[in-house]
């Protein structure tokens, strides 16, 4: 086969690694790519949110699969625009992606068919919204309806930040059309953690939890970041857990959407608060979390082009996965600045060192390669992901492996997989 992968994080990465060993694997391509990727697959400079040029190339090209990583073009339809012209594609249609792609829309499916989430008012004017809160408990939580690159959503202490943040939202138009709607919605406490099954319009195959540290700074301090480290599986959801979220949450959700003529294919990533209630949906992605996919691709002991075509083809019922026993984990290294301000261009050494020792596997997000050198282009830049018997040992190794990266433009959390150590 000839594959696209879409895409130029550390996700993509590992997706491109992890299909790379596909044996029906013949030629990958990926777009954009980053200077990892491309000693593994042959890097096409189209971005990933030019949905138009994507299909040209892929139809162009002969691809025959094309795996999208972000949310962006998914929301936007190229699997519906792929498939209009007989390409094969993972992830959902436009209808679908609607999960991410609208809060309200996941907040009125999951009201509708009684999936558990928290209570919730939808508004588009900014009165409405106030009126609202006025009558509610604080901590409350106000999201913009649209995507907002992780950004719309204000967790508020009182009812004043509440106000100020339907403000920022709605006339300040902070996140511009991604505002018109807001949700606000009941603060749930608990345990956060993430769930990610693969589904093919009917059934879902269980990949495994997660946890991520979305916080910049140890001790979970700093600003939200796409997330700065993850490991799988998560303690907090054992086996039972895992049933209940199946049972209560994941595939309520698959009928709902088959039944609301937007059948849901791709992978399905519930990010959960385990609440003394149960486990309760706080958000859907209809994607990989980033970096979540990197240690969920190296547990992963079975062939993922085999699942990603099953969930294309509606055939997900043939395939059983197996894992590592080991725990994966990944430690993230970014830009001094990020997620404010940074600068591109400083020189990265040592990657080959710590991708080298055993059980290291060091993945790209923003990196660029110049005349043999490596150099930053991004945000998050590295995962440097880890395999090992425990959360202990996966930890120990990443910052083993961290140590040997020379790279003075950067930082990176010490203290990922802290919950699971202190459990
Ligand atoms: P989301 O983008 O919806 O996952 O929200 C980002 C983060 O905000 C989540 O990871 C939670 O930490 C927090 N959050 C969102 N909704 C709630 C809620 N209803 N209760 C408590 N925390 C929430
Ligand atoms: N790591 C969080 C996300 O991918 O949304």
């Amino acid at each position: 086969m000839k594959i696209l992968v879409v895409g130029s994080g550390g996700r993509e990465h590992s997706l491109c690694w992890a299909i790379a060993k596909s044996p029906r694997c013949d030629e990958l391509f990926c777009a954009p790519g980053n200077a990892g990727i491309a000693n593994i697959a042959i890097c096409v400079d189209i971005a990933a949110d030019n949905v138009d040029a994507l299909v040209t190339f892929a139809s162009d090209n002969k691809i025959n699969f094309v795996v999208v990583g972000p949310e962006a073009p998914l929301v936007d339809g190229i699997v519906d625009k792929l498939e209009a012209l007989n390409i094969k594609a993972f992830g959902p249609s436009a209808a679908a992606a609607a999960l991410e792609g609208s809060k309200g829309f996941m907040k009125d499916l999951c009201s509708k068919y009684s999936i558990p989430s928290a209570k919730y008012g939808r508004f588009d004017k900014p009165e409405s919204a106030k009126e609202f809160i006025l009558r509610n408990q604080t901590p409350i939580v106000v999201k913009a309806d649209g995507l907002a690159a992780g950004k719309g959503v204000i967790v508020c202490q009182n009812k004043n930040q509440a106000y100020a943040a339907v403000d920022h939202i709605m006339t300040e138009h902070a996140f511009g059309g991604a505002g018109d709607e807001v949700i606000i919605e009941e603060f749930m406490e608990g345990e956060e953690a993430s769930f990610f099954v693969l589904v093919d319009g009917k059934s879902a195959v269980a990949l495994r939890s997660a946890q991520d540290h979305k916080a910049a700074y140890d001790g979970d301090e700093g600003p939200n970041t796409g997330g700065m480290g993850a490991y799988t599986p998560a303690p907090v959801i054992d086996d039972t857990m895992a049933k209940s979220i199946m049972d209560e949450i994941i595939k309520p959700t698959i009928n709902a959407m088959a039944n609301e003529g937007r059948p849901y294919k791709g992978v399905l990533y519930a990010g959960l608060m385990i609440t003394s209630k149960g486990p309760q949906l706080i958000e859907y992605n209809v994607r990989f979390g980033d970096p979540e996919c990197q240690p969920l691709m190296i547990a992963l002991k079975s062939d993922i082009l085999d699942a990603l075509v099953a969930s294309a083809e509606g055939t997900l019922d043939k395939i059983k996965l197996k894992w590592h026993d080991d725990v994966t984990l990944v430690v993230v290294m970014a830009t001094k600045g990020y997620p404010g301000g940074y600068k591109n261009g400083t020189e990265i050494k040592g990657v080959k060192e710590a991708g080298d020792m055993d059980g290291v596997f060091v993945f790209h997000s923003g990196t660029k390669s110049e005349n043999g050198k490596l150099f930053a282009a991004g945000g998050r830049v590295l995962g440097v992901t880890t395999k090992a018997k425990n959360v202990a040992a996966a930890q120990k190794l990443a910052y083993k492996a961290v140590a040997k990266i020379d790279w003075p433009g950067g930082f990176n959390r010490t203290d990922i997989g802290w919950r699971a150590i202190n459990r």
